[in-house]
């Protein structure tokens, strides 16, 4: 069982698969990235140890992250070894989506349950101004693809300053019909980006209170729910959620371990550098393995840096798949 010294537990596995990117998201990658060649990425074989280790300590759930994991042309490989682990009962990944509308269906069937995608705006120029691709409509058609294949669908837009009524109205309008999760995302101030931060940042609080107003309702959260706050509204097809890592008490319900695809652990999105485990995923001695996690665990700290005014060493969320 993977617990930290705050009680908290750890049954979610965030993966990153590669921190390359085909797509420029103005938060996260606006410069592009010449990241380590694909060969410096952790094998399947080293993930298979990965997952295997994280399974006996209890991990029940995994996300396949990136950048854009389905990059690596190992990806169905990838997910039909993690789908196929025993123990792990949910299988997630976050994309772009970009090429959705042709693989939700053969993700479904290597044993996919849930996918996220970024949507940042439903205008299509403005998604393109966003993201450096012009790809709205391949995305779009992505999603319906993804509800096809009957996999859970979430959406993240993150917030920034320039949301206005008019982009939150057309998101509205959409989830009227469409039966996703949108999360709303306040932007987090990352190594790479102090500026865009200052100038960008918003707080999610009165978006929370228009939501209010206008009939949306807090959903109970489960025991184990992760850090966002959802909303359901009887009109609604979809759902919101809102992720705000600046308010009080988002780190105590926090229930994910990262490992980036370099084969570093990270107790936080935003702390201290990355603990080197490659070797010992190379070497593929599961018990070690275990017992290093088991060590690891206790040096989680109770919350992110974020507060302190630094970053911690996170350059951008590419490295670590958010
Ligand atoms: P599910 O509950 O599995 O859907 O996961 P999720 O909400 O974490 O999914 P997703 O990968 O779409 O994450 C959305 C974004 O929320 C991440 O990329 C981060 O920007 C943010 N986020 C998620 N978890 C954390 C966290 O533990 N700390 C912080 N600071 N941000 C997080
Ligand atoms: N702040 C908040 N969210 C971010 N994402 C990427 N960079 C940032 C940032 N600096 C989000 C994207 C994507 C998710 C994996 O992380 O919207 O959906
Ligand atoms: Fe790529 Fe995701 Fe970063 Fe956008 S947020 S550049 S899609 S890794």
């Amino acid at each position: 069982m993977l617990e930290d010294s705050f009680g908290r537990q750890f049954h979610y596995l965030r993966l990153s698969l590669t921190e390359a990117c085909n797509f420029r998201c103005q938060y996260c990658l606006p410069d592009g990235y010449q990241g380590p060649s694909s060969d410096q990425f952790l094998s399947a074989n080293e993930i298979q140890t990965l997952l295997y280790a994280f399974a006996e300590l209890g991990t029940s759930k995994v996300r396949l992250t990136g950048g854009e994991p389905t990059l690596r042309r190992d990806f169905l490989d990838i997910l039909a070894l993690t789908a196929n682990t025993p123990g792990i009962e949910r299988v997630a990944m976050t994309t772009h989506g970009a090429r959705m509308a042709k693989h939700a269906k053969a993700w479904k069937q290597a044993g996919l349950h849930q996918v996220n995608v970024s949507i940042d705006s439903l205008d299509p120029r403005q998604f393109a101004a966003i993201t450096g691709q012009d790809k709205l409509k391949e995305v779009l058609s992505g999603l319906d693809a993804a509800v096809e294949a009957e996999l859970e669908v979430k959406v993240n837009t993150v917030l920034l300053n320039d949301f206005s009524d008019a982009r939150l109205n057309r998101f509205l309008g959409w989830l009227k019909e469409m039966p996703v999760t949108l999360r709303f995302i306040e932007l987090m101030e990352t190594g790479d980006l102090p500026q865009f931060f200052t100038q960008q940042h918003q707080s999610g609080g009165p978006l929370r209170e228009t939501l209010i107003e206008n009939g949306w309702q807090p959903l109970i959260r489960r025991k184990d729910a992760g850090p966002a706050q959802e909303f359901f509204h009887p009109d609604y097809a979809g759902k919101i959620g809102l992720i705000m890592p600046y308010s009080k008490d988002f780190c105590k319900s926090c229930n994910r371990l990262r490992v980036a695809a370099n084969g570093k652990l990270h107790l936080c999105l935003f702390s201290e550098q990355g603990i080197d485990m490659r070797d010992l995923l190379t070497h593929g001695d599961v018990e070690q393995v275990k017992h290093f996690l088991v060590e690891c665990l206790g040096k989680k700290h109770e919350t992110h840096f974020l507060h302190e005014g630094n970053t911690g060493a996170t350059k951008h969320l590419a490295m670590l798949g958010g």
